[in-house]
């Protein structure tokens, strides 16, 4: 009967036989070029991809077949509706399927982002006074500041200095000197800043012995590499994942909670409202049932189609072949930024010792300021990279090694308006479609840098903070859809 759209089908007709080595054909806007310094155009390289990936076609194609039938979902009674109803819990199955959940043990909630999972997770968890969250120093903050927010004791884990690791034997003094209070044991599944990819299944084995449940960001990993929940009764098991779309090639405001149904089950929702509830009188309030439960008013459904259209791209062009292709990358990019006289690459540097990492590259030139480095890089050659704490601030002050006493003066600083002068690095992130073609063009264009310094001076602009080149702005005109 509701046949008009169908994800399966989507799947079937289009992209048989996807291979990694097509993923650049499939990303929308790869032909484009923009304005650098001095008048002329570059092609646009995006190597911010940590930050957040372009779409891909056949997500777009997706969307856009599906709003001929778009409609309101769970409470219309129209076809549309139907419709709509049905390819959102089909989205929901996708997504459940990408990582391995299963519907008897395990609820997936579509949220707006990891950052709101992560925040509904910790609350939902009814922290108290006396538990214990930990987690680690390399965290990205929407898996440090949630659980902080509770009224628990959150402790974290050091990294190690010199290649920005995981302390393990330090995770595990944390677990023996707060046993048996740990509640949870909250980590990424991979670096923002780094790349690195901590023993998911060695930590979740640790958490689980210590009685407590084991929440996995997995943010930066879902579009690297399989991330499977695994089943319940299995030590090495996820209890809690969370993911974003705009981070593995659908960007339209939709991520993903992925969890243990029984601890969604107890009490009220986090947000409450529209579609929340079965009953409602003047005094008393009946929960609907999961996942409606958890998703306070009208779900952003495009989000979730796009997110499960996407998930199916990438199981289609396989994990295996998704991960060995960014293996490569990663060394490949390792061997061309280490060898550039005056660039200091951070993180795990030995790409022999066979060391698993998601492609991505901190870095810092010696003399130049991270921000002008990112402007240069932007404004003369058309890379788009990112610069700063990338919202991992404990973890960046880690890797610099940033003294107490001085990052106490720079806070200082900051909360007195000044931001100059503030540490952190460039971060290049490539994606699955970014070719070694392009990255080769990304250590040319350090290494002009480095060597000659920025072809034109720069200035802080006084609203965002970031440099831009003294005389002629970017003319953004042409290029808004607005
Ligand atoms: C590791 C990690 N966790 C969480 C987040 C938050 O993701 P979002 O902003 O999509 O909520 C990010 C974003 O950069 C991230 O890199």
């Amino acid at each position: 009967m509701l046949q008009a759209f169908d994800i399966e089908t989507e799947r079937r007709t289009a992209q048989r036989g996807l291979r990694v080595q097509d993923a650049h054909r499939l990303v929308a806007g790869l032909d484009v070029r923009v304005p650098v310094h001095g008048g002329a155009e570059r092609p646009y390289v995006n190597m911010d991809n940590a930050a957040t990936t372009p779409s891909l076609v056949p997500v777009l194609d997706c969307l856009n077949r599906f709003q001929r039938h778009y409609s309101s979902v769970h409470r219309g009674t129209g076809f549309k509706s139907l419709l709509s109803t049905h390819v959102f819990e089909q989205a929901r199955r996708i997504v459940a399927g990408f990582v391995g959940a299963d519907a008897e043990h395990h609820v997936v909630v579509f949220t707006r982002n990891a950052t709101q999972a992560l925040n509904k997770l910790a609350r939902r968890l009814s922290l108290t006074a006396g538990d214990v969250v930990v987690s680690t120093l390399m965290e990205h903050h929407s898996n440090m500041l949630p659980w902080r927010q509770q009224p628990c004791e959150t402790v974290f884990a050091r990294v190690r200095p010199q290649d920005g690791s995981l302390d393990e034997e330090h995770l595990e003094a944390l677990l023996r000197r707060h046993a048996p209070r740990v509640r949870v044991v909250a980590v990424t599944a991979a670096s923002n800043v780094t790349g690195e990819i901590p023993p998911i299944r060695r930590l979740a084995r640790l958490a689980h012995e210590a009685g407590a449940w084991f929440v996995l960001d997995a943010t930066q990993l879902v579009a690297h590499r399989r991330v499977e929940m695994g089943a319940p009764d299995d030590p090495e098991r996820v209890d809690f994942l969370a993911f974003s779309g705009h981070k593995m090639y659908a960007p339209f405001g939709g991520g993903a909670l992925v969890g243990r149904r029984e601890v969604f089950c107890e009490g009220p929702p986090d947000e409450t409202g529209g579609g929340t509830v079965h009953a409602v009188t003047p005094g008393e309030v009946i929960w609907n049932n999961l996942p409606e439960k958890e998703e306070a008013g009208t779900p952003n459904v495009n989000g979730a189609v796009t997110l499960a259209r996407a998930a199916q791209l990438l199981q289609q062009m396989g994990m295996d072949e998704v991960a060995a292709h960014e293996r490569e990358m990663a060394a490949y990019g390792l061997d061309q930024f280490l060898s550039i006289e005056g660039l200091r690459v951070f993180g795990r540097r030995d790409r022999r010792v066979g060391v698993d990492r998601n492609p991505i590259f901190a870095i810092e030139a010696e003399g130049l300021e991270h921000g002008l480095l990112a402007a240069a890089l932007g404004h003369e050659w058309g890379i788009g990279v990112r610069n700063g704490c990338f919202c991992a601030q404990p973890y960046v002050r880690q890797l610099l090694g940033i003294p107490t006493a001085e990052m106490s003066t720079i806070v200082r600083r900051l909360a007195a308006g000044d931001h100059t002068r503030v540490p952190g690095l460039v971060r290049i992130s490539p994606g699955l479609y970014n070719t070694r073609d392009e990255v080769d063009y990304v250590a040319e264009a350090l290494r002009a840098i480095v060597t000659h310094g920025p072809a034109c001076g720069y200035r802080l602009h006084p609203h965002h903070l970031d440099y831009v080149p003294e005389g002629d702005q970017p003319d953004f005109g042409r290029f808004s859809p607005l």
